[in-house]
Order: C-alpha cells, then structure tokens, then sequence
C-alpha cells in the first residue's frame, strides 16, 4: 500500500460518478482516524494537511506517517498539501519528500500572477508525477488563521476557470460557488448552474472547498455537476478534536491523554465514514 496522486484516485471517481474526501488533519490521531474510515469503507481518500499543519509536524514526518498508516490499515491515500500561499518554498519541499499532491492557492492576486505561481507549481511537481490543485475565484471565510470576508470572496467565472485550466496545466481545480471556510452562520447557497457551466468547459475535475456545514443533499447534487473532491476541515478540527479534548478530558481518570488521543481517532473516523457514504465512495477499493 501507498500514497497514490490526486489525478489517479480523481480518475477513478468521475470514471465511477462519486467523489472523494478530501480531509484535514494536524495531528497523528486525526491522520489515523482518517486512514482508519478509508480501510473500514474500502474508500479512497485524501489526508490533507495545511501550511501551518506542515509548520508543526515537518514535511518529513508527515510523509513518514501517512506511508506507514497507509501499510498499517492496507489502503492506498493520496497525502495533499492544502492552501499553499505565498510559500513555494514549503510546496517544493513537499513534493521533494514525497507529497502526492499540492494546493497552490494564488487566487488572491490578480489572473496573470495566479497563473505564473501556479505555473511554477506545476512545472515543479512535474518532477515527481505529484498533482497539483489550483484556485480560479476566491473562496472565503477562515483558512488556518486567514480571514477573506465575504466581499473579498469572488465567485469563479467559468470561461476563467477554462483559460485557468489551459494556462497553468493542473489536474483539479478549487471553484468559488457558494460555499466558504469554516461554520456558516446562515445556510450556504451553492450556485449550482455555475458548477454545471464551468465542468461544462472545464476538463479537470472541480474542487469544493469549505465542505463544513454543507448539507448532505447539496453535496449529492454537486458531484453529477462534476465535483469531485470535497474539502472537510472545520468539522474534524473542532467536533473531532476541540470538542474531544473539552468533552472527554475531564472523565478521564488519572489525566491520561492516550485515552483521549484514542477517543480523537475514533470520533475522526466516525464522521470521515459518514461523509464518505454521502459522497458515494465506499466499497471503491
Ligand atoms: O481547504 C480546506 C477546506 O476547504 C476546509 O473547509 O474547514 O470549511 O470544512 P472547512
Ligand atoms: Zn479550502
């Protein structure tokens, strides 16, 4: 078993009309509850961890881990670098060490330097056959630590997205439709019709980011739409990690956090099956 790229794994699912899950993590509990619910549902899998998750544990460590995981529980995952901005520097070490994929996330800046860094990214990641995901539009909310306000956040335009995707060469591209980073304080409404238009002229498989909150009904319509990588962070950080810590380490005899830790895993893996059922992915492997 092994770490596989994001343009395989993404083949297979529109090949087989589902989508993949693509989840955060920043810790060896939440990376094991994540391998741990693929192997379970015989589901493929992407553990993505972000810059500042990279910052914490080293690229090298997390490598090291997500390989070792991948041969304990025998499933293929494919290991992603997510939100790479303004960072080349990191990108490059990941993919040097073996990352299997990588977010560079220039949607900031304006369309011609959104494709020079994503350029750069892809010619670099060529190297090693890791894919790479780029951003057309701005998706908002809260990305490790950075705040894009609703005004900041621009929706994709789809004859964008297709010049995006012939300028810069990548294999998924993340759109800006409706939905945004963290809890929502009112429901999200995604713009289906533009997901429909820019798969319509866009041959790379789109990426929904901000799949925290999202209902369950809106991720189903969204695939056929040709979404097929769906980005879950908040959910696990704080209702599979914050809320364990808060709620268990009190109970728990003789302060002993490997009971705590085995807890995390456990509620991680719980809500990682339950998204994979909704996106049609078990049973793939
Ligand atoms: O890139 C990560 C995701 O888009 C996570 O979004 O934290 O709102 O689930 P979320
Ligand atoms: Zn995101």
């Amino acid at each position: 078993m092994a770490l596989v790229t994001l343009k395989y794994v993404l083949e297979n699912a529109r090949k087989n009309k589902y989508a993949v899950g693509s989840f955060n993590f920043f810790g060896l509990e939440n990376l094991r509850g994540i391998v741990k619910a693929a192997s379970e549902n015989k589901s493929p899998v992407i553990a993505m961890a972000s810059t500042g998750a990279v910052k914490v544990m080293g690229e090298k460590v997390v490598v090291v881990a997500a390989e070792k995981l991948s041969e304990e529980y025998g499933v293929d995952i494919v290991l992603h670098l997510d939100h790479c901005k303004d960072d080349l520097e990191m990108l490059k070490r990941c993919v040097d060490n073996g990352f299997t994929s990588v977010m560079i996330d220039a949607s900031a800046y304006d369309y011609e330097e959104n494709v020079r860094q994503t350029r750069l990214a892809v010619e670099y990641a060529s190297r090693t056959g890791c894919s790479v995901e780029g951003e057309i539009g701005h998706i908002g909310g809260v990305e490790d630590e950075i705040v894009v306000s609703e005004c900041e956040a621009l929706f994709t335009v789809p004859e964008d997205a297709a010049r995006f995707v012939a300028d810069t060469g990548v294999d998924a591209l993340a759109v800006a439709v409706g939905t945004v980073h963290g809890f929502y304080k009112l429901p999200p409404k995604l713009d289906f019709d533009r997901i429909k238009k820019i798969h319509e002229l866009t041959p790379v498989p789109l990426v929904l980011h901000g799949g925290t909150g999202v209902p369950d009904d809106d991720f189903r319509k969204a695939i056929p739409l040709g979404v097929l990588k769906i980005n879950v962070g908040t959910e696990l950080k704080v209702n599979g990690y914050f809320n364990v810590m808060k709620d268990f380490t009190p109970q728990v005899k003789n302060s002993d956090p490997r009971k705590v830790a085995l807890k995390i895993v456990d509620k991680c893996s719980e809500i990682v099956t339950e998204k994979i059922n909704v996106f049609g992915s078990a049973d793939r492997l």
